[in-house]
């Protein structure tokens, strides 16, 4: 079975109590935290930035914080959210300049980098910077908010990204942000997607009845890509 990664979208937490939120998912089984940065510039949402970022590492998480910067531009803040703890920084080849050079910096620091694609976005910005990417990060929603509904063409381009990253021989992980939950995400490990984001399907699925409040739904994720 492939080296699947859950990496619940903060996003969808509850934000007066975010180092709980994050303690709880993680508790529950979670590999990593998904940190989405929007700017209202490059997606029309204005969310958080490194100094939530710092505070999470302060406030003791130690998983890989996977920071999705839909920032524009981005060079600047690359940066910042190497200085606050990120352990990726994955941003969108629309939104920087120069990709190599964007790129280059985030892995000159020791930190995994990534390119994400929006649903229109060709996978052929990958061409030449294939040896650069630790991460590609398909979009299957149009980035800027939660709990939109998963684009099925969103499959046959993980399919492709999931055909390059074989040929080339490299250790890059493939995943998936949008729309993922209990019911779909089978398939979409069956496309080729190894790392997870879920946001609203995970915080939604809160029950204060369980010991750890997400237990429940992170479980019945594994247990779909158990039988994927
Ligand atoms: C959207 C963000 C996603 C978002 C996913 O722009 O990049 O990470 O939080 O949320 P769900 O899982 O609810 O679609
Ligand atoms: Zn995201």
């Amino acid at each position: 079975m492939p080296d699947f990664k859950i990496a619940p979208s903060i996003l969808s937490a509850n934000f007066a109590c975010l180092g709980q939120e994050v303690d709880d998912v993680l508790a529950a089984g979670a590999d990593m935290v998904h940190f989405d940065v929007m700017d209202n510039h490059y997606v029309p949402n204005l969310t958080i930035g490194p100094m939530v970022c710092e505070a999470l590492r302060k406030h003791g998480v130690t998983a890989p914080i996977d920071c999705h910067l839909m920032v524009k531009p981005v060079d600047r803040l690359i940066g910042d959210f190497i200085d606050a703890g990120a352990g990726y920084v994955t941003f969108h080849p629309e939104a920087s300049e120069h990709v190599d050079r964007s790129l280059q910096l985030i892995r000159s620091q020791g930190v995994k980098a990534g390119l994400v694609f929006n649903p229109a976005t060709p996978l052929s910005y990958l061409d030449y910077v294939m040896d650069k990417v630790d991460m590609i990060l398909i979009m299957s929603v149009n980035p800027g908010f939660g709990g939109q509904s998963f684009i099925p063409a969103a499959l046959d381009k993980l399919r492709e990204a999931r055909r390059r990253i074989d040929a080339s021989g490299l250790p890059i992980r493939l995943e998936i942000d949008g729309g993922v939950g209990v019911e779909n995400i089978a398939e979409i490990a069956r496309a080729g997607a190894d790392t997870f984001v879920s946001g609203s399907a995970i915080f939604k699925a809160r029950n204060p009845e369980e010991a750890n409040r997400y237990d429940g739904v992170i479980q019945r994720l594994r247990g779909e890509l158990a039988g994927a």
